[in-house]
């Protein structure tokens, strides 16, 4: 018996997650050998595979079911896959969709804070669309607010409404409403500044508050709150301009703080920097129990043949080790092991290129395997 026992519930979803779930836990088994922990891990629906089973059951389609959260708000961790896909593509209003499922439980956890570190390793620059020189030194982490902002504003549609339309009275009208308070905007900035003293000392915070009032708020916050660490080098700038910085100039950032619909934007960019979405990994901390994922998607179109990138789950539960157990020593041999695989030119598809011998292209266990290999 280990002596220090978690429990994990596991979110599989749809798409490639359950192959690459597959992989986040054969490392979680790993390092509980290791370190005398048992990771305890609990499969629970969610997404479009909550929905097919609602739905199964007679019951209403829903994609984040009571039993899911309530397992995952009685954990020490939620580790996540990915969820959505083609079959559940449906526009009509109150139709069910995977989505809903992590937009719920991000919500039913009080998960307002998201983190996605873009960290460079310098056998993936080729992978990298970006030319070598522009990736030295890249190295940053991604604060995004995840409970507020547009996400979670009132969403509308309405028929017939005067004036909507081109030209016309007739027509539908849709609406979304960017809301934030001002609570809600200190408590990311404010650790995001925090991470800034414990890193390089350097802050941006992006909105655009040329434009929008939610913007010249999270700007005002952000300069109060700046003032409580005169060591963090501060400054704002405007997403469209933060955007075309990061493939111009991404070494200059160390933290990013963003709103909620900015930072999935500017995340799906930076993880460019690495060479693949399939290498980004991300941390959703809050109230309740921490939720750990890959950033990327449940990529339908390679579901089911073995050929997923783990990585991204994988360096999920280094964040895992780190925020919700304190297990650094484990963390950075979990980093160390993922490096050393990625040095000895093992790769997954997404990331091979012309040069990478074809023994060298590993399906989605056998990649797993290798880092598991190199834990010790
Ligand atoms: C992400 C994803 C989600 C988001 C989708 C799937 C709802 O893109 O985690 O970045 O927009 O937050
Ligand atoms: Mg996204």
């Amino acid at each position: 018996m280990a002596s220090k026992m978690y429990a994990i519930c596991t979110l599989p979803g749809d798409g490639i997650g359950p192959e690459i779930m597959a992989e986040g836990k054969k490392v979680l088994a790993a390092i509980g050998a290791r370190h005398d922990v048992e990771f305890r891990c609990q499969d629970q629906l969610i997404g479009g595979a909550a929905i097919d089973a609602t739905t199964a059951r007679g019951q209403k389609p829903t994609a984040l079911p009571e039993a899911t959260l309530q397992a995952a708000q009685a954990a020490d961790a939620v580790l996540l896959s990915a969820v959505g896909g083609p079959k559940w593509t449906n526009t009509e209003a109150g139709a069910a969709r995977p989505e809903q499922g992590l937009l719920a439980i991000r919500k039913g956890l009080g998960l307002y804070l998201n983190l996605r570190p873009v960290r460079m390793y310098d056998a993936l620059r080729a992978a990298s669309p970006l030319k070598p020189e522009l990736l030295e030194g890249v190295d940053l982490l991604i604060v995004r607010e995840l409970t507020g902002g547009l996400y979670f504003g009132k969403h509308e549609r309405e028929w017939g409404v005067e004036g909507a339309g081109v030209g016309g009275t007739r027509g539908e009208h849709a609406c979304d409403t960017m809301d934030y308070s001002e609570y809600e905007v200190e408590r990311v900035v404010r650790w995001a500044f925090e991470a800034a003293a414990r890193r390089r000392g350097r802050l941006c915070s992006v909105d655009k508050a040329n434009v929008l009032e939610t913007s010249r708020m999270w700007r005002e916050v952000a300069h109060r709150i700046g003032e409580e660490f005169p060591t963090v080098e501060a400054c704002d700038m405007y997403v469209d301009n933060a955007s075309m910085q990061l493939v111009a100039n991404p070494g200059q950032f160390d933290v990013i703080v963003t709103e909620n619909t900015f930072g999935d934007i500017l995340s799906d960019e930076a993880s460019m920097l690495t060479g693949s979405l399939g290498m980004l990994a991300s941390a959703s901390l809050g109230s309740g129990t921490a939720l750990y994922e890959p950033s990327h998607g449940s990529a339908p179109d390679i579901a089911g043949k073995g050929i997923a990138n783990p990585l991204a789950q994988i360096l999920s539960v280094e964040l895992m080790l780190r925020y919700s157990f304190q297990m650094d020593e484990a963390a950075n041999e979990l980093a160390a092991a993922v490096q050393r695989t990625l040095d000895e030119g093992w790769r997954t598809v997404d990331i091979a290129d012309d040069s990478t011998p074809a023994d060298h292209v590993l399906g989605t266990a056998a990649m797993g395997d290798k880092v598991v290999e190199f834990l010790g």
